[in-house]
């Protein structure tokens, strides 16, 4: 790989809520990364950091009664806190509220107000007031209701200023058709691209402060503060000097990389191009869009209760073996699925029993048979040549599979070198060699076997430094040797291990048993809506609650999917139900009053916010609401055809 230079970014994350394992994923991936390019000598500069603007985090703020810089700096720390327990190798953390990437928002909105590539114009659209969101004739039906929570809508005229994003259209389509590498995985390319067939707008980059006060003020109007995207793409570049030390910034930029979920692919491969071409400067290299982690088979959401902390798995089960499992097990470009019991498999499997064992049989038989001190290698038979072989595949695959971003690829090769590491030790059986007194092949056994951990121990080091640096520990290599992880000197096969004493090593992995877990606590579902800190106590009538006790029931209207009966229990149904864009189980005590066939396809009212809970040992994920007599049943549905998801209340 050539020395070229490394600049990789992740998204910067919104501080309304703490982290997760989406925001983690990201920035190991990105950490792995940089840690790779360092590793073969490329100059690299990995940039993370958050996301303050905008109205999530002004939302939040209000939630808890406290000021929106309050909220983000109490919830940094918790994003901070994370990075630092993760291992994360960031070069530098910025926050859009530093007021160095302040200035240069400001200094760009500026130039381009200047240059006549932003104007003001007088906007007419339809605005949701719960929701605080805006949306075009286009978006809405003949209702006039609002497309996310059905609510009324008002139509309202407001001046803001426009970004002339239209006229790149043609300029941006040519962009990503003929450079193919700029939008990654192929596919979302042409997502894009596929979105480009409609005529682009101008892009509104500012709030009026009446509506959202929480953001950098426009330089030329103090009536409003920018589009929080605007602001935050920004960040891109002046994380690297921008407008501030011009040399930093040619170094750096263009971006090798920028990271992010396939969520956010239309603001990074639309906006933010036509951004940077009216600012003059070079495209990044290349955008790639991840996938999103599933819990099982569903989306993660608060509502259902199934965000896994990131946190809680460290605390667990240690930092490598997280680390490992997300890099391992995602494809780059897919979804990939969490469950715990995935995470216990493949953690028993590849760590403790392929990886730990190899290196605590090797540790034993040199200290048992060499008093520790690692051997001077004879000459190698077919079997040492069969196992450095698959050593060195997975050095160049590895190398190859950093290139293509298939880092679960170039970690199956290393794990395939282990396994086969594994097979030398049965088949070359130095236990019976130490019996036989063969100490010539001795040597070169147990040479060879610790050879081809320490390589292993450099190729899997970016994903497991914690761990990688046991091993090398293990093997003897202390002081430079042990940080000397560099790929590049992979392939020089010098004799680094002949003459180093071994140490003796408590197992690198614990193996763990699946039936003795407990399981992680997932984040509790939160109610819909939070009371205000600042908020008076009112004595209430008994059995009388306050509009906020009402709304921390989240009811949602949701479609059956699927019913059947659930074996052995009369009185149960087990429905499948859609809840906008999720899909959920459900168990409902209706199985007297209604067939499966009668309610299949109706449109019903759950407790989108209930903790799920096992019915007769099957999950349950909400409840459906239902009115009641004595001996009459009847569920509870909408007035005419009407989607699912909608907020009821
Ligand atoms: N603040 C914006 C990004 C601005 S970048 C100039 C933002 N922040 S976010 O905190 O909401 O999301 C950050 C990233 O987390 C996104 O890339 C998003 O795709 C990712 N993920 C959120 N949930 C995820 C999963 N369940 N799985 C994987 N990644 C997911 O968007």
């Amino acid at each position: 790989m050539s020395q070229e230079k490394f600049y990789i970014t992740t998204p910067i994350y919104y501080v309304n809520d703490k982290p997760h394992i989406g925001h983690a994923y990201t920035t190991i991936l990105a950490d792995v990364l940089a840690r790779y390019n360092r590793s073969l000598d490329a100059p690299t500069f990995f940039l993370t950091g958050t996301d303050e603007h905008g109205q999530k985090v002004q939302k939040a703020a209000e939630a808890k009664g406290i000021s929106p810089l309050e909220q983000c700096n109490d919830t940094v720390i918790r994003f901070q806190e994370l990075w630092r327990e993760l291992e994360i190798t960031n070069d530098k953390f910025i926050r859009t509220t530093d007021g160095a990437h302040k200035k240069v928002v400001q200094e760009i909105l500026q130039d381009l107000f200047d240059r006549d590539l932003i104007y003001k114009d007088e906007y007419s659209g339809y605005y949701c007031v719960p929701c605080e969101r805006f949306f075009t004739e286009k978006d809405i039906d003949e209702n006039k209701c609002c497309p996310e929570c059905q609510r009324d809508i008002q139509e309202i005229v407001e001046s803001n200023y426009f970004f002339r994003m239209s006229q790149y259209q043609e300029w941006l389509i040519d962009y990503i058709k003929t450079n193919p590498e700029f939008i990654q995985p192929a596919f979302r390319a042409n997502e894009t691209l596929g979105f480009l067939k409609q005529p682009l707008g101008d892009l509104c980059i500012s709030r009026p402060k009446s509506r959202l006060s929480w953001g950098i003020e426009l330089p030329f109007d103090n009536d409003y503060v920018c589009y929080v995207w605007f602001d935050a793409l920004i960040n891109y570049i002046s994380g690297v000097g921008f407008n501030q030390n011009d040399e930093q910034f040619k170094k750096w930029w263009p971006a090798s990389y920028h990271l992010i979920g396939k969520d956010i692919l239309t603001t990074h491969t639309v906006y933010w191009p036509t951004m940077m071409k009216a600012i003059g400067i070079e495209l990044p290299r290349t955008i790639y869009a991840h996938g999103w982690w599933l819990t099982g088979r569903d989306k993660m959401s608060k509502s259902l209760g199934n965000v896994v902390n990131p946190m809680e798995m460290i605390q667990k089960y240690g930092v490598d073996s997280f680390r490992y499992f997300l890099m391992a097990e995602m494809t780059l470009g897919q979804d990939a699925s969490f469950t715990e019991e995935a995470f216990v498999n493949r953690y028993n499997s590849d760590l403790a029993n392929d990886l730990g064992n190899l290196l605590s049989r090797v540790v034993k038989m040199n200290l048992r048979h060499r008093d520790g001190l690692i051997p001077q290698p004879n000459a190698y038979t077919k079997a040492e040549k069969t196992l450095m072989a698959a050593v060195d595949n997975a050095v160049e695959e590895m190398e190859k599979a950093i290139v293509d971003m298939r880092l679960n690829q170039g970690i199956d090769h290393v794990m395939n070198a282990v396994r086969a590491g594994n097979r030398y030790m049965e088949q070359t059986a130095p236990w019976t060699l130490a019996k036989k007194g063969d100490n010539e092949r001795l040597d070169t056994v147990l040479y060879c076997a610790a050879e081809a951990l320490r390589k292993v121990s450099v190729l899997l080091h970016p994903v497991m430094p914690g761990k990688m640096a046991d091993l090398r520990k293990a093997l003897g290599l202390s002081g430079e040797k042990l940080d000397n992880c560099h790929i590049g000197d992979l392939k020089k096969n010098d004799n680094i291990l002949s003459g180093l004493e071994m140490n003796d090593i408590d197992a690198l992995f614990l193996r763990v048993k699946l039936e003795e877990i407990e399981a992680i606590k997932l984040e509790p579902p939160k109610p819909a809506k939070k009371k205000q800190k600042a908020e008076k106590k009112v004595e209430l009538p008994e059995g009388v609650i306050t509009i906020d006790d009402f709304f921390k029931t989240e009811l949602r209207t949701a479609k059956i999917l699927e019913a059947e009966k659930v074996k052995g229990a009369d009185k149960l149904l087990k429905l499948q139900i859609e809840v906008g864009d999720e899909q959920r189980q459900l168990i409902a005590g209706i199985a007297e009053f209604y067939s499966p066939e009668d309610i299949i396809g109706k449109v019903v009212v759950v407790v989108a916010n209930l903790k799920p809970a096992k019915i007769r040992g099957v999950e349950s994920q909400g409840m459906l609401l239902a009115a009641k007599t004595g001996k009459d049943l009847k569920i509870v549905t909408v007035d005419g055809e009407f989607p699912s998801g909608a907020t009821v209340g």
